[in-house]
């Protein structure tokens, strides 16, 4: 195991990057007309161009000799046999097993999990088709209609993502919330929307021990048995989605009531597992299934496709490309598709949970940066928004276009207007407009040389932006799973390159520890002083506003 900055392909980046980092994409573009063709590639209807990149071959050649000096193939393969690449936990990686569609057998220890990986997969098929159906019935005979999935992080944001991606699939009868907060107003709004005589919840929670989802899961149940007043009633109310049947069982809920999975799913990528329940709930279990070949199309792309032809590869380089070469600290993730807004959300855990690190997997400490800050929001709203920096601030922040071609929502001239966007946007940020031709068209408009030279210099844009754009056909649930896994598989290639464990979360740990024990300070209205004099003051000056 190398770090980065000990491939010999890395010298060679930093010494190719001084030599191209002035070269403007304007030039690049108009120097090859088949440059769209060269730096593009097709998975099924998902075009991803990559063109707009600050890329020539040279560079990409040297990005590649970079994954494979980096050994992302030997990793990969590791990855898909089962073996224990994540370290620090001595655990397999294998969000890859939930979709395997081939049903190839990955062992684990020596054991083949894809029985347990489909016998999970029937277990969620029946339940949804007894819920869908009506056969499902609560406490006082009434069918299901509004099922409250509550779990945190991994447990919400992939769930609840998917399901709003796929509004255009949902089950007629079923509406869907999702409680994370551990704030009560996201309980308290959730419950007033729904009766207890027609609402399941499910406790999505790997650990089964984490604050904010126990904290609500009681208060969910307190509420329920208030009002149906029979704790045998729960069981027809309560499901769980987790590894710990144990504390399942100690919550009270029946384990033939649970939809387990494994230590080997990390919670960033468990909505392809029983995480998965309130998207098969809310779109049907058909589609969820579909979701499942969509990554699969990903996965043994991702497996088998050269790295010069391998989607994944080619975002994790192009990310690596300007993080570590140009000193980028963001990257964007601007879908062109309303149902798409929290896809950026959902890949803010995935991909800065999986690489926020500074350790290598060898523990030395790093002296490179490693993953971006992921943000982004849906399509226009972001022009009218932040676009502005984009455009034009001093900061290079590398974006990702997603768009459809087909909207399953259609209206009037609406899609064509939202892709003339999307299109123009990558144009604009790529071309740029420079001080003389910004000049040019100000000229004879009557301004006196000092406005003119002021507007020409405000209204031009330097370009030069990296743009990815992925264009499909519709947003059905095989392509967003497609489009999930690639963006699973650019964080590990990113993540390997780097050298770190993509597959734990130690950062989260100290902030909940010392979260139990300024609860517990929280008990009593006495001063504290046990911690520096910022958090003594806060803790104390809430103890004090709180009295009222
Ligand atoms: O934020 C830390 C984390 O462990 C995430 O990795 C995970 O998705 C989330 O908490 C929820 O964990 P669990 O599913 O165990 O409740």
């Amino acid at each position: 195991m190398a770090q980065l900055t000990e491939h010999p392909a890395h010298s060679a980046l930093v010494a190719h990057h001084e030599r191209v980092k002035e070269l403007h994409m304007r030039d690049l573009f108009a120097a090859d007309p088949g440059r769209f063709d060269n730096y593009s590639l097709r998975l099924g209807d998902v075009l991803f161009d990559y063109s707009k990149n600050r890329v020539t071959d040279e560079t990409l050649g040297l990005l590649f000799d970079l994954a494979r000096q980096a050994g992302v193939e030997a990793r990969r393969d590791a990855m898909f046999a089962g073996e224990k690449i994540n370290r620090t936990e001595n655990r397999a990686v294998l969000h890859v097993a939930l979709r395997n569609r081939a049903n190839r057998p990955i062992a684990v220890d020596g054991r083949d999990v894809m029985p347990d990986v489909n016998k999970v997969l029937n277990q969620m098929r029946i339940f949804c088709g007894r819920v869908h159906s009506g056969q499902w019935k609560g406490y006082t005979g009434k069918a299901i209609t509004d099922v409250v999935n509550i779990g945190i992080g991994g447990s919400d944001l992939g769930p609840q993502m998917a399901s709003l991606a796929l509004a255009h699939y949902a089950v007629p009868g079923i509406t869907s919330h999702f409680v994370s907060n551990v704030d009560g107003a996201h309980m308290v709004d959730t419950l007033r929307r729904v009766s207890p005589e027609t609402t399941l919840f499910i406790i999505a929670s790997k650990t089964f021990t984490t604050l904010e989802t126990m904290a609500n899961a009681h208060d969910a149940r307190d509420w329920f048995l208030a009002q149906a007043g029979d704790e045998a009633a729960v069981a027809k109310h309560f499901v769980a989605l987790s590894t710990n049947a144990e504390a399942v069982a100690a919550f009270g809920i029946d384990t033939a009531n649970m939809f387990a999975f494994w230590d080997w799913v990390g919670g960033r990528y468990s909505l392809w597992s029983a995480i998965g329940l309130s998207i098969a709930l809310a779109v049907g279990f058909d589609n969820f299934e579909a979701m499942l070949e969509g990554a699969f199309i990903a996965d043994e792309h991702f497996r088998s496709a050269p790295l010069e032809r391998n989607i994944p590869v080619v975002m994790g380089l192009l990310g690596i490309w300007y993080n570590n070469y140009f000193g980028a600290q963001t990257q964007a993730i601007l879908p062109y598709d309303q149902h798409l807004t929290r896809f950026a959300a959902y890949f803010q855990q995935g991909d800065m949970e999986s690489n926020g690190k500074s350790v290598t997997n060898d523990g030395r400490f790093v002296d490179y940066t490693t993953g971006p800050i992921i943000w982004g929001e849906p399509g226009t709203n972001g022009q009218h928004a932040f676009y502005q920096l984009i455009h034009q601030g001093r900061k290079l922040i590398p974006c990702d276009f997603l768009a459809a071609a087909v909207t399953r929502t259609p209206l009037g001239r609406h899609q064509d207007m939202l892709l003339s966007n999307f299109f123009a946007q990558t144009e604009a940020l790529m071309k740029g407009k420079t001080v003389d031709e910004a000049r040019g068209e100000l000229t004879g408009k009557g301004l006196d040389e000092a406005q003119l030279e002021l507007l020409s210099k405000a209204k031009s844009f330097t370009g030069n932006r990296p743009t990815n754009s992925f264009l499909y056909r519709v947003l059905d649930p095989k392509t967003l799973g497609t489009l999930i896994a690639l963006y699973e598989h650019k964080i590990f290639v990113q993540g390997t390159i780097w050298d770190i464990n993509s597959y734990d979360q130690m950062g989260v740990e100290l902030g909940k520890v010392l979260a139990g024990t300024i609860l517990k300070e929280l008990e009593d209205d006495a001063p504290v002083k046990s911690h520096d004099c910022s958090t003594n003051g806060l803790v104390n000056y809430y103890k004090e506003l709180r009295l009222g």
